[in-house]
């Protein structure tokens, strides 16, 4: 029987929610799986070709992972991979790929893995949950991930509406997680937590005013990271000038995520495009079902 996989892209941290929130937003890395005699893997589309090349790929890596922990063997598929977002812009592409490995190995082998068992492996494979989560779950997770146990809170109604926009280049996770310190003083430590403390609180009653606020004093990542986001004070000025609720990267970057009322955000989108032509903008929403298949 052959089937598909739907999981959606994800916009991690929200500024100070560090390697702890994500979004899942409503674009999607489609995976069509069917019964094959080789394993074969094929990236259809432009965003994906540069994938072809590459030995062993996230997704059948993740698929092997999972069934090897329950000492199964995966029969062989014939793996079609689509992708209506950019790999290697903040988006959480590596995730999607993992939580479809996941996903797959869950369905050929029938192991009705639970979500938080979904979760937990993928978060293993991944090192850090705040994209995974938001994979699986849909809308907005709040997790915490010490490399062996997770404890996740899921919020999946999310009254917001959100503008991506991506530069040209790529940046690697590795690279921009290599950028951080390894040491906060603990007074830092104090008030960076302080800070992520009411982003959370604000995230859950939905005021996205406050939630801003906070992006904008984060002390964990955006400070060592936003000199390779292009425009990154002037995008967000003027995304808040025009009636957003204000900005953070996306994820390690390089791409930026605006947050906007209700209805605003493809007016906005379409007022930044003219304004920074070196962005691509697009208008997403958040993703309220995670992972499905069909
Ligand atoms: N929390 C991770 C980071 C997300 O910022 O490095 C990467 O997508």
């Amino acid at each position: 029987e052959s089937f598909s996989i739907h999981v959606p892209a994800s916009s991690a941290n929200l500024g100070p929610g560090f390697d702890s929130v994500g979004l899942a937003i409503n674009r999607y890395l489609t995976v069509y799986v069917e019964p094959s005699k080789t394993w074969q893997t094929r990236f259809l589309g432009t965003e994906l070709n540069m994938l072809n090349n590459e030995d062993e790929n996230l997704i059948t890596k993740a698929a092997h992972f999972t069934a090897d922990q329950y000492g199964k063997t995966l029969p062989p598929c014939r793996l079609e991979v689509q992708s209506n977002f950019p790999l290697s812009k903040g988006l959480g592409s590596s995730a999607t790929a993992i939580v479809a490995g996941v996903e797959i190995a869950n369905i050929l082998l029938d192991l009705q893995l639970s979500k938080k068992t979904k979760a937990l492996l993928a978060s293993r494979l991944e090192k850090h949950p705040d994209n995974v989560i938001p994979a699986i779950y849909g809308g907005l997770t709040i997790s915490y991930f010490n490399g062996d146990e997770l404890e996740t809170v899921h919020v999946p109604d999310v009254a917001v509406e959100l503008i991506v926009a991506i530069p040209d280049h790529e940046l690697y996770t590795k690279q921009a997680r290599e950028s951080l310190p390894n040491l906060l003083p603990f007074n830092k430590a104090v008030e960076a937590s302080a800070i992520s403390n009411v982003l959370v609180a604000s995230l859950i009653k939905n005021n996205w005013k406050k939630a801003a606020a906070m992006m904008n004093r984060d002390l964990f990542h955006e400070p060592f990271r936003s000199k390779w986001v292009p425009f990154y004070d002037e995008l967000k000025t003027t995304a808040v000038s025009l009636g957003a609720y204000g900005a953070a990267i996306s994820g390690s970057g390089p791409s930026i995520v605006c947050f906007t009322p209700h209805q605003k955000a493809a007016s906005i989108t379409e007022q930044l495009s003219l304004l920074f032509p070196q962005y691509r903008f697009e208008t997403v929403f958040p993703d309220r079902k995670g992972v499905h298949v069909e």
